[in-house]
């Protein structure tokens, strides 16, 4: 089993801004600016997340825009030297209890087709591929994949073709 690092998941505040801008530049090649992300902290429909270490510094962030009974998954970033130890999948948890407490209809993301590790990420917690934008990055340009989770009536709707193998 891997080692998952003890971090402390709380709502971004101003304070976190200039380390999540900071995230946002080592880990994307069209990274969000610091104005982009202060933004959201005034956007009524959306919710971030920070991760922080037990010396309270970033390690990781996760934002999320709900729109009716519709959650798009913005971003989700992990420090390299933190990654494989659990805290992405612990910000998507918060994300999913959210979706599955407030009745929404589906949490839906999109992703660059070569990243693998995301794609696991998001598969590994039964988000499912169901579209292609085709070009949809630049820097380098590459298509987007399209990831969805559906809920019903609050619940995580599992995917029968796996639980159910007399469908
Ligand atoms: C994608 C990213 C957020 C994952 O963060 P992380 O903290 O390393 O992810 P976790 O440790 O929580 O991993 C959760 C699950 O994802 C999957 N996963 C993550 N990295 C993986 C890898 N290299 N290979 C296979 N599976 C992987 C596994 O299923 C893992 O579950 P497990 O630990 O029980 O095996 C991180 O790699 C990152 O910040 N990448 C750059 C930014 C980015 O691409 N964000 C996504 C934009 S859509």
């Amino acid at each position: 089993m891997r080692q998952q690092m003890h971090v402390r998941i709380v709502p971004m505040s101003a304070d976190h801004l200039d380390e999540v801008a900071e995230l946002e530049r080592i880990c994307f090649s069209m990274p969000w600016s610091r104005n982009m992300l202060a933004e959201e902290l005034d956007n009524a429909l959306s919710a971030f997340l920070v991760a922080l270490d037990d010396e309270g510094s970033v390690v990781g962030y996760a934002g999320l825009q709900v729109v009716l009974d519709e959650g798009y998954i913005t971003n989700v970033a992990v420090r390299p030297e933190c990654r494989h130890q659990g805290i992405a999948g612990k910000l998507l948890q918060v994300f999913l209890d959210f979706a599955a407490g407030n009745h929404l209809a589906f949490l839906t993301l999109e992703v660059r087709a070569s990243n693998y590790d995301a794609i696991a990420l998001y598969g590994g917690r039964g988000f499912r591929s169901v579209g292609r934008r085709k070009n949809y990055y630049e820097h380098p340009r590459e298509d987007a994949i399209i990831m969805t989770k559906e809920f019903r009536d609050g619940t995580e709707n599992r995917d029968t073709r796996t639980t159910d193998s007399s469908v």
